[in-house]
């Protein structure tokens, strides 16, 4: 028998193959970005340096599992949204892929945004290759083309099941939220069940159906920032007063005991931010979405939403490209590549590995029980 090949289109760093590797497969990973390239090689995943859209995907073949993230810049928040601006000729090329024409030169030349039409090459080499499975990633934005996607799929023999997943309930500790496409030739397939409670910032009692679950995973408890944090403050210290009081997290030693320290307070949970920059949400959620950067901005302030600075500056804390790791569900340690810039960048595009688990055990789960695995 020919071992399963998985392919993985717009293989980043690696966050997939990650997830791949905790169920014991390898894949090949195919990516432009050469210091992506280089940490995925540094994490002991196969890269082949170059740019999709020009290959011949018949070359790849046989192939039993495919996967796709394609770069998402066009569609999201982040970008200026050209995708969407596009979105009638990446539908319409969409369409002729599945109708076995291949007008891509033509339809490129019509966008706004090249990239816009990438996101149509998980399709393409989906239907020269026909692997037994497919699981695709990209921003809440895209969901309406997976749709399409598994629309199209159908009549290929494939089953397909589409909707957004939100890290949280993955036991990643960020919030994040992403439009999933699983497939199979196989048999029935499932985006997965959640394993963890949802976060909603305005809830406070627990939805029936999640009563068993554990609740999600605060920002604060993954970089181990510890219980609610508590300050020692004190108007008057061994080297005199002090304007405005002096504060001092309890982990660390007491200021030197005096006459006076009996009006020192212990203040709880409040002001810690004077001390480090650790605000209090941290504690009491997962973090935001995790952007390629090294600001995790507080809730409902992320600047580019019009709110006013001077409230992201005070709610955003800055972590390091070791926190940002550990925040979208990889090791502290994981080998990043390339400058501080190209590390966080790599961070935030990447899947979570937590996610990806759970996605590809159910894409690949009808295949495996068929013994097509
Ligand atoms: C959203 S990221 C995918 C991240 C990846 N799935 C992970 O988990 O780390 C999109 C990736 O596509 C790559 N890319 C963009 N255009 C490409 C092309 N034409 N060919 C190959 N890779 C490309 C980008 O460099 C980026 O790493």
């Amino acid at each position: 028998m020919i071992p399963p090949r998985i392919v993985d289109l717009f293989a980043g760093a690696g966050g997939w193959e990650e997830g791949l590797r905790a169920l014991d497969y390898t894949a090949v990973g195919i990516e432009l970005d050469s210091l992506a390239c280089a940490t995925a090689r540094a994490a002991g995943h196969e890269r082949l340096e170059a740019d999709i859209a020009t290959l011949d995907p018949a070359g790849f073949a046989p192939v039993s599992g495919l996967i796709g993230s394609p770069p998402c810049q066009a569609y999201s928040i982040a970008g200026k949204k050209l995708g969407r601006v596009d979105e009638a000729e990446v539908v319409a090329c969409a369409k002729e892929l599945a109708a076995g024409e291949d007008n891509r030169a033509e339809r490129l030349a019509a966008c706004g945004d090249e990239r816009s039409l990438l996101t149509v090459e998980p399709l393409r080499w989906a239907l020269v290759l026909r692997p037994r499975w497919i699981a695709l990633e990209q921003v809440p934005a895209v969901l309406g083309l997976w749709e399409l996607f598994a629309e199209l799929l159908g009549p290929h023999g494939y089953r397909c099941d589409t909707g957004i997943l939100s890290a949280e309930r993955y036991g990643v500790p960020q919030v994040r939220k992403r439009a999933f496409l699983v497939a199979s030739l196989d048999g029935e397939v499932k985006l997965p069940q959640p394993t963890h409670r949802s976060f909603h910032p305005r809830r406070h009692s627990v939805p029936a159906a999640e009563v068993d679950l554990p609740e999600w995973v605060s920002m604060a408890e993954a970089l181990g920032w510890g219980e609610e944090p508590a300050t020692l403050r004190s108007n008057h210290t061994s080297s005199g007063r002090i304007p405005g009081g002096a504060p001092r997290s309890l982990d660390r030693p007491s200021f030197t005991l005096i006459g006076s320290s009996y009006t020192w307070r212990i203040e709880k949970g409040v002001r810690e931010e004077e001390v480090r920059p650790r605000p209090g949400w941290a504690r009491r959620r997962p973090a935001t979405t995790v952007l390629g950067e090294p600001r995790i901005f507080g809730p409902g302030s992320w600047p580019r939403n019009g709110h006013p600075a001077h409230k992201v500056r005070r709610e955003t804390v800055r972590v390091t490209v070791e926190q940002a790791s550990v925040l979208q569900g990889f090791r502290h340690d994981h080998p990043w590549q390339g400058p501080r810039t190209a590390r966080f960048r790599q961070i935030g595009n990447a899947v979570c590995p937590p996610v990806a688990r759970a996605v590809l055990a159910e894409a690949m789960r009808p295949s495996v029980e068929r013994g097509r695995g």
